[in-house]
C-alpha cells in the first residue's frame, strides 16, 4: 500500500534529485520503492548482504526481531507449536490459512499418497561413497527428482505447482531417512502410511526390517515440533536462493536443491551441529566448572571463539523458537530419563551465565533455536551429521511456499542484481610473447 509520504534522494554531483514512493506493509518497516532510480539517475544502490533491502513482497512469514516474534501467515509460532501438527503448518504456509478437519484429512491423504520415491532413486545412493556427507547426497537426490516428474513441471500451471509441492513435502522424509540408512549400512525402510508424518519418518530412520518399530509419542511430538519451528523463516539465505533460482523459470526440484546447498553452510543450517560440538568441548575440559573460562574466551576480542547458539541477525531479543525448543528439550530428556544429561545441564548453566553477563546483554545476544535443537536431536538418536538434513526436511515447505508465491506474481521478473565494479578498466590483450 502506498503511503502519502515520499522519499527524495538528492545528489551533490549535479544529478537532479529523485522522488520515490514509500509503501507500508501490514506490519514491519515501511519500504522505499527505488526501482526507478537507475532510469532517473543512472545510479544503482549498494547493499551487499541485503542489510537494508527488501528483495520481494511476501504474505507468508513475519519476524519482529526486536520483540522476538515469529508469525506464520499471521499466527504466532507459540500458538502453532501447541495447537497444530507439522502437516497443518505446511497447509497453512502453502495455502494461507489453517485447514478445517476435512481439509486437513484431504491434505494428509495427498501427502501420504506421495511418500514413496521412484524405485530407481535407490540406485542413485549406491553411487555415493558410504562416508559421503548426507547433505551432499540430499542436494544430488532432490535435484534428481526433476528427472522423474515431467508430468508436473509446467511452472505456469498452478495445479502442477501444487503437485510438486506435495511431492516435495511427502518425499523429503523418505530421502533424508535413505541418506541416513545408506551411511549406516542398513537397508532402506519403505514409508508406512498408517503412521503420522513424523512417526513415519522416525520409523524410516530407526526401524529395521527385522522387528516392529513402535514410535514413542513424546519423541514423535518433539520431532514434529522441530519441524514446525524450522518450517519457514522469511527471506533468509536459502529461501532467497530458492527465489532467485526460481525466478529464472527453473523447476521446483532444482530450486529446492539450490536451497539445500545454501542451508548446508555453517553460518546458516550448520549452527546446531557447531553448538553441540562447543558443549562437548567444554564438557571435555571439565564441564560446568569451566564455563567461566570459556565465556572469558568468547569475550576476548583476540580470540575467534563464539558462543554458538547465541545471537541472530534479525532477533535482538529471545528467539521465540528457542523458548519452545527448551520446553521440548525438558520433555524429551524426562521421557528418556536423561534429566541429568551433562550437555543439557551445561547448556542451562551456560545460558544463565550468558544472559546475566554485560557482554551479551549490551549486544542483545540471546539464545537462538540452535542452542537447544542439537541437544534434542542428539537425545532422539539423530547423528550430528544429519542435523542439517532435518532442517532441510522441515524448511522444504517454506521454500516451496515462497517459490510458489513468487511464480504466482503477475509481474514476476528474473532476479538480476547489479554491482559496483572495481576491477580493471578496458585494456588490450597482448600477444602471448609480449606478456
Ligand atoms: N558469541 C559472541 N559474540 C557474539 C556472538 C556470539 N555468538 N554473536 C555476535 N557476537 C558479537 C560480535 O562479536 C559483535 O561484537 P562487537 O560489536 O564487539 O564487534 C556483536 O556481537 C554483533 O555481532 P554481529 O556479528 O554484527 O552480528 P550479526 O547479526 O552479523 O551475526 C550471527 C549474527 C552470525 C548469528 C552471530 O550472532 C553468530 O555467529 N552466532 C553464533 C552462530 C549461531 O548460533 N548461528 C545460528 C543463527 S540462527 C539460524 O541460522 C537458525
Amino acid at each position: 500500500m502506498t503511503t502519502p509520504h515520499k522519499a527524495t534522494m538528492s545528489f551533490s554531483d549535479g544529478t537532479p534529485s529523485v522522488d520515490f514512493p514509500v509503501y507500508k506493509g501490514t506490519i514491519g518497516p515501511d519500504v522505499v520503492d527505488i526501482r526507478k532510480l537507475y532510469g532517473a539517475s543512472g545510479k544503482f544502490t549498494f547493499d551487499p548482504g541485503f542489510l537494508s533491502t527488501a528483495a520481494c513482497e511476501s504474505k507468508i512469514t513475519y519476524i519482529d526481531g526486536d520483540v522476538g516474534e515469529l508469525l506464520y501467515r499471521g499466527y504466532p509460532i507459540e500458538q502453532i507449536a501447541v495447537n497444530c501438527d507439522y502437516l497443518e503448518s505446511c497447509y497453512l504456509l502453502l495455502n494461507g490459512d489453517l485447514p478445517n478437519p476435512s481439509q486437513k484429512k484431504d491434505f494428509e491423504h495427498r501427502v501420504t499418497m506421495h511418500t514413496m520415491v521412484h524405485e530407481q532413486m535407490s540406485r542413485f545412493f549406491q553411487g555415493f561413497r558410504r562416508d559421503a556427507h548426507p547433505m551432499a547426497i540430499l542436494v544430488g537426490c532432490v535435484g534428481a527428482l526433476s528427472a522423474f516428474y515431467h508430468d508436473s513441471l509446467d511452472i505456469q500451471n498452478p495445479e502442477h505447482r501444487f503437485i510438486s509441492a506435495i511431492r516435495l513435502v511427502a518425499k523429503m522424509p523418505t530421502l533424508v531417512a535413505m541418506a541416513y540408512k545408506y551411511s549406516a549400512g542398513q537397508p532402506f525402510m519403505y514409508p508406512k502410511n498408517d503412521l503420522s508424518y513424523s512417526a513415519n519418518f522416525m520409523r524410516m530412520m530407526f526401524g529395521t526390517p527385522c522387528e516392529e518399530y513402535k514410535p514413542n509419542e513424546v519423541l514423535v511430538r518433539a520431532l514434529d515440533r522441530i519441524l514446525i519451528l524450522h518450517a519457514d523463516h522469511e527471506q533468509n539465505a536459502s529461501t532467497s536462493t530458492v527465489r532467485l533460482a526460481g525466478s529464472s523459470g527453473a523447476n521446483p526440484f532444482a530450486c529446492i536443491a539450490a536451497g539445500i546447498a545454501t542451508l548446508w553452510g555453517p553460518a546458516h543450517g550448520g549452527a546446531n551441529e557447531a553448538c553441540l560440538q562447543m558443549l562437548d568441548g567444554i564438557q571435555a575440559r571439565g564441564g560446568v566448572a569451566k564455563i567461566g573460562e570459556f565465556v572469558a574466551q568468547v569475550k576476548d576480542k583476540n580470540s575467534s571463539v563464539k558462543l554458538m547458539g547465541f545471537g541472530h541477525r534479525v532477533y535482538k531479543n529471545y528467539d521465540p523458537r528457542a523458548k519452545l525448543m527448551r520446553e521440548t528439550c525438558y520433555e524429551v530428556l524426562a521421557e528418556l530419563g536423561l534429566e541429568n544429561d551433562p550437555s543439557f545441564a551445561l547448556a542451562m548453566a551456560l545460558e544463565k551465565i550468558a544472559l546475566e553477563d554485560d557482554y551479551f546483554v549490551q549486544r542483545k545476544l540471546y539464545p537462538n533455536v540452535d542452542f537447544y535443537s542439537g541437544i534434542v536431536q542428539k537425545a532422539l538418536g539423530i547423528p550430528t551429521s544429519m542435523f542439517t538434513c532435518i532442517f532441510a526436511l522441515a524448511r522444504t515447505v517454506g521454500w516451496i511456499a515462497q517459490w510458489n508465491e513468487m511464480i504466482s506474481e503477475p509481474d514476476q521478473k528474473i532476479g538480476r542484481p547489479r554491482q559496483l565494479f572495481s576491477g580493471p578498466v578496458r585494456r588490450d590483450v597482448k600477444p602471448i610473447g609480449n606478456r
